[in-house]
């Protein structure tokens, strides 16, 4: 059976805005983990240069994928749902800053461009890219957070206290002339060996919180065709690509991580 067709079309004059760029969203229905339908978002900013995808997991959390091509930013945030019966909170933002790369997700002007022929069609990843494992040890002061990418005010607000990233990737923003007043850089779990959070203990208590999150469908590369009447190839749709996320991460009080050991 061939996989649902998702294109690369020229872009319609309707969503060129005053600027001529095209801003775009596109709806795609995705294969979660363990059979369920979601609808997954798609959105591209050709003028900005930057892309977003948005799909509820199937324990409930809204994850979301941002990234800033102009300023080599990827903002991977989780909205977590809370137990309000155990006393939680309604639910728990997070964020986490990383370098982005160009060959992570495709370029916005590929993104802006993509149609679906069968809007019902269900996608399911063509390449799995594994499980990658992040130890987030700087937290990064929000209020300063414009200076390394205009995204982070709205993507980020509800995460406040819990927004990281790491030391490399910082290293990699200072090159590119980033103030670096924003990260502050937290302290290592072996230098202060803090148990894990799922173990017991006290809940106003600092831990090492883990959280996992997965991205089971998106548009990691573009695929080129040849044709007789043309000389080259040409771009004429995406890849897809299915990819899990794992963060460690310093979290000042137990109670900030209640999904304990993996969610
Ligand atoms: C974040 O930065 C602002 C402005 O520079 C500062 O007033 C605030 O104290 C900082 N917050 C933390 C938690 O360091």
């Amino acid at each position: 059976m061939r996989p649902p067709v998702l294109l690369l079309l020229p872009v319609l004059p309707a969503l060129l805005g005053a600027a001529g760029a095209a801003r775009a969203e596109l709806r795609v229905r995705v294969r979660l983990p363990g059979g369920r339908v979601a609808e997954e978002r798609l959105q591209a900013d050709s003028a900005g240069d930057s892309v977003g995808l948005e799909l509820r997991e199937p324990d409930g959390a809204l994850v979301s994928l941002t990234a800033d091509f102009r300023k080599h930013v990827k903002i991977l945030r989780a909205l977590v749902l809370g137990e309000q019966e155990k006393g939680q909170r309604h639910f728990q933002a997070l964020c986490f800053l990383t370098r982005l790369r160009d060959q992570d997700i495709i370029p916005s002007e590929a993104m802006a461009k993509l149609r679906q022929k069968n809007p019902r069609a269900v996608r399911q990843a063509e390449e799995a890219r594994g499980l990658e494992r992040l130890h987030m040890d700087v937290a990064v002061n929000l209020s300063q957070g414009a200076l390394l990418s205009p995204h982070l005010h709205t993507v980020c607000a509800e995460a406040t206290d819990a927004v990281y990233t790491r030391q490399e990737d910082v290293r990699f923003w200072r090159e590119q002339g980033v103030d670096s007043s924003m990260f502050k850089a937290l302290p290592t779990d072996t230098e202060q060996a803090l148990p894990r959070c799922g173990q017991a203990g006290d809940r106003g208590a600092p831990c090492v919180c883990h959280y996992g999150l997965r991205l089971a469908w998106y548009p990691c590369m573009l695929k080129y065709c040849h044709s007789r009447d043309r000389p080259a190839p040409y771009k004429c749709g995406i890849r897809s690509c299915q990819k899990s996320y794992g963060f460690t991460f310093l979290v000042p009080q137990r109670q900030l991580c209640p999904w304990g050991e993996d969610p």
